[in-house]
């Protein structure tokens, strides 16, 4: 389902250009010049972001959020003005939107612009599912850490939720009412990192044909997500490091920096100290982030957390798709526990996607998952997994390792001579 925008403003042909635009971005546009058509619109229908101007003709923009806010609290709200640099006016629009774009503008800073405030489906109020004895861990982690301004480094394989904890920690933090932007830093080619984190002033090169704010200055107050840090080139690691350094940013082709005010949280489902011991990662960058680590447990250390994750996707599918209410047979859910999950919850979400569009009735059957059947191993093999993992974790310190797992010593050992002659 594509995501809703409602777009005001009384310049018919600037609201011609940005509907096309967007539009071409993937989202669905009500546009209008009208504030009585824009208001009985939302009446109607629910948005997931408005757009409007701040000067119009009959009602001004302020008035136009406050009706806005009476129907619908939370919806994002983007204010575009012409003020220029006047400060007393910036900081009203900031107060009280969600956020703000300067005219002129590019279509790449609206689609950041957008992106950043935006309502997500699947960020709704934002719900992490856990209650294993490791997630326990780490959501008790999360409650201590969102309220700080703290860097924070968030490890794990890949889909295992850090893009999930990052955003979760912003929404606590007193800096939920500003942006939360990301970088993925494997994506940017290096030529444009230096454009698109510091903005640039017009004529600073060959076709920078306005002032643009970096990414940096979009984040200001809010939060700076540094996705896939593990898998930044060198050079773009150095500029990174300097960035965090100076916490200061001088657009291209201007030579007056201006101070941000960001909190950072970087991630990635590298092994930072293995990059780093072959050379691939600065350890100066390396100590400037890892403040505190966050390591996200792959999901086959966590199967506990298997059957709430799977009836909360299945929920979410079944009303996203309007299929009805569907159920996992007790086969299927014992299936997708005994699974060992490469790619982990998103790897989860998708099965079971899948399998509620393919099965057609109420009961999802195991053939519907399309699990290969390989992969999935027995209870008792399941269990020996988990107890060479705490031994192993324990330093091979057996009273300890029991305490973890809940069993007594003997039991334990028991258990471990069993292991040992299967393995033979
Ligand atoms: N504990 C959880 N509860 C509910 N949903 C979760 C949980 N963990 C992950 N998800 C969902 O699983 C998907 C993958 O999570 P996310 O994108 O945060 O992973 P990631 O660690 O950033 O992966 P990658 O390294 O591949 O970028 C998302 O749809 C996310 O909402
Ligand atoms: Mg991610």
């Amino acid at each position: 389902m594509k995501q809703k925008i409602l777009l005001l403003d009384d310049e018919a042909s600037l609201i011609k250009w940005l509907s096309y635009a967007l539009e071409q971005k993937g989202y669905s546009v009500f546009a209008t010049t009208d504030t009585k058509d824009a208001i009985a619109e939302i009446k109607k229908e629910r948005f997931d972001l408005i757009i409007s101007d701040v000067r119009m003709p009959g009602i001004d923009g302020f008035e136009f959020l406050k009706t806005v806010r009476a129907i619908q609290p939370r919806i994002p709200f983007i204010f575009i003005t012409a003020y220029g640099s006047m400060d007393s006016a910036i900081n009203a629009l900031r107060d009280r939107a969600s956020d703000y774009i300067l005219k002129p503008f590019s279509i790449d800073e609206l689609d950041v612009r957008v992106r950043a405030n935006i309502s997500r489906p699947e960020q709704g109020p934002v719900k992490i599912i856990g209650t294993s004895r490791c997630m326990k861990v780490v959501l008790n982690m999360l409650d201590k850490i969102a309220v700080t301004d703290s860097t924070v480094l968030l490890l794990g394989e890949s889909g295992t939720g850090k893009e999930l904890f990052a955003r979760e920690i912003h929404h606590r933090s007193k800096r939920a009412k500003c942006n939360f932007v990301t970088l993925s830093c494997a994506a940017l080619p290096e030529t444009l990192l230096e454009s698109e984190l510091f903005g640039y002033k017009k004529g600073a090169f060959t076709g920078a044909s306005g002032d643009k704010d970096g990414l940096f200055k979009v984040a200001d107050r809010g939060t700076f997500f540094l996705d896939e840090i593990g898998d930044a080139p060198l050079a773009i690691q150095v500029k990174i490091l300097r960035l965090l350094e100076e916490r200061e940013i001088v657009p291209l082709g201007s030579t007056k920096p201006s101070r941000v005010d960001v909190r950072l949280i970087a991630a990635t489902n590298k092994d930072l100290a293995e990059e780093l011991k072959r050379g691939r990662f600065r350890e100066d960058l390396y100590y400037r982030l890892n403040v505190i680590p966050v390591v996200l447990p792959p999901l086959r250390q966590r199967r506990d957390d298997v059957p709430a994750l799977a009836e909360f996707f299945l929920r979410q599918i079944c009303e996203r798709e309007d299929l009805g209410e569907r159920k996992l047979l007790k086969d299927s859910m014992d299936m997708l526990q005994r699974y060992d999950w490469p790619g982990n919850v998103r790897e989860l979400r998708h099965v079971i996607e899948r399998a509620a569009i393919l099965s057609d009735s109420y009961h999802i059957k195991t053939e519907h998952l399309g699990l290969p059947k390989i992969k999935a191993k027995s209870l008792t093999e399941l269990q020996e997994d988990e107890i060479r993992r705490v031994v192993k974790e324990c330093d091979g310190n057996i009273t300890r390792a029991a305490k973890i797992l809940g069993v007594a010593r003997a039991t334990l050992y028991r258990r471990l001579k069993q292991t040992n002659k299967r393995k033979k």
